[in-house]
């Protein structure tokens, strides 16, 4: 897991962050979520697909969601904001987690929107905890995904929902790389859809609804052509959080939901009232 971290773990994150904000003109004490987006909903359809997933939540305001993998904690906040929740986010990153805590203070929601560097596999939650739990694009990083499910079911309570969007593997193989989760294969544990769903259930879940994404997203590549020379980044994108070559992954990305070798799957899966 330490490849996955170091991955994961850009130096400065946060003032980087700042500095692209201010290049972009924007006065930080009237910053709106969608100003951080570029950065902070590192997921298929970014802002868009998290909007789809708040409303398979049916979070009310009263409820405490785990965000699990919540990166810099884009949805984290734009579900507090929307919804008045209580979320709580863990990520295997310090240096997400650092930034993370940061950016939420920016809008204020530090009282409602907190932040843990921790592993999915070993979440420090107490069994029934989270009315609900949200998991955006994380599952590529972790080879245990029974490991991982079962923590969800375990930290949720009774009736809890567990709103999933997550890559999958598809009819052909290899994933060419780097990837946006991977540089290599030694990163990446992608199971076709119907595996995935399989221990879903193994873990004790209930499925409620599943969506396949995988069209959505390969219009949202569409436009992705092989990057040539020096490559020409915003101030604020995706390669502030794993690097330079992030044209060349996304591009990747393109060739791998075009071929059938890379699959987009939103589920929900219900923990059982015992
Ligand atoms: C593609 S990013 C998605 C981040 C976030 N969910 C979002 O949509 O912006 C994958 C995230 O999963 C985290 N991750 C990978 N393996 C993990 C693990 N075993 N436990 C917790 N987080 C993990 C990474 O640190 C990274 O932040």
């Amino acid at each position: 897991m330490k490849h996955i971290h170091s991955y994961y773990s850009p130096n400065d994150l946060y003032n980087r962050i700042i500095e692209g904000l201010n290049e972009m003109g924007k006065d930080l004490s009237k910053i709106t979520l969608d100003d951080l987006k570029p950065v902070d909903e590192f997921h298929i359809r970014s802002d868009t697909a998290t909007k789809e997933l708040i409303k398979l939540s049916r979070v009310t305001p009263e409820m405490h969601i785990l965000d699990v993998g919540c990166g810099l904690g884009g949805a984290a906040r734009r579900l507090s904001h929307e919804t008045g929740c209580r979320v709580t986010g863990i990520d295997l990153s310090d240096e997400y987690i650092d930034a993370a805590e940061r950016l939420t203070q920016l809008f204020d929601l530090q009282e409602r929107v907190k932040f843990h560097a921790a592993s999915a596999l070993a979440l420090p939650i107490d069994e029934n905890t989270f009315d609900g739990a949200l998991s955006i694009q994380m599952n590529m990083n972790v080879e245990d995904k029974l490991g991982w499910l079962k923590e969800v079911y375990r930290v949720l309570k009774p009736g809890g929902r567990a709103v999933l969007y997550e890559l999958c593997g598809n009819k052909n193989t290899p994933v060419y790389f780097p990837v946006p989760w991977a540089q290599d294969s030694s990163m990446s544990f992608l199971v076709p859809p119907e595996s995935f769903r399989d221990v879903i259930t193994s873990a004790g879940f209930d499925i409620d609804v599943w969506n396949d994404k995988t069209d959505l997203a390969r219009k949202a590549f569409a436009d992705m052509t092989e990057p040539v020379g020096e490559p020409n980044l915003p101030e604020l994108g995706t390669h502030l959080l794993v690097g330079n070559d992030i044209l060349t992954k996304a591009y990747n990305l393109r060739r791998n939901l075009d071929e059938e070798r890379v699959s987009l799957i939103e589920t929900v899966a219900i923990k059982r009232n015992s």
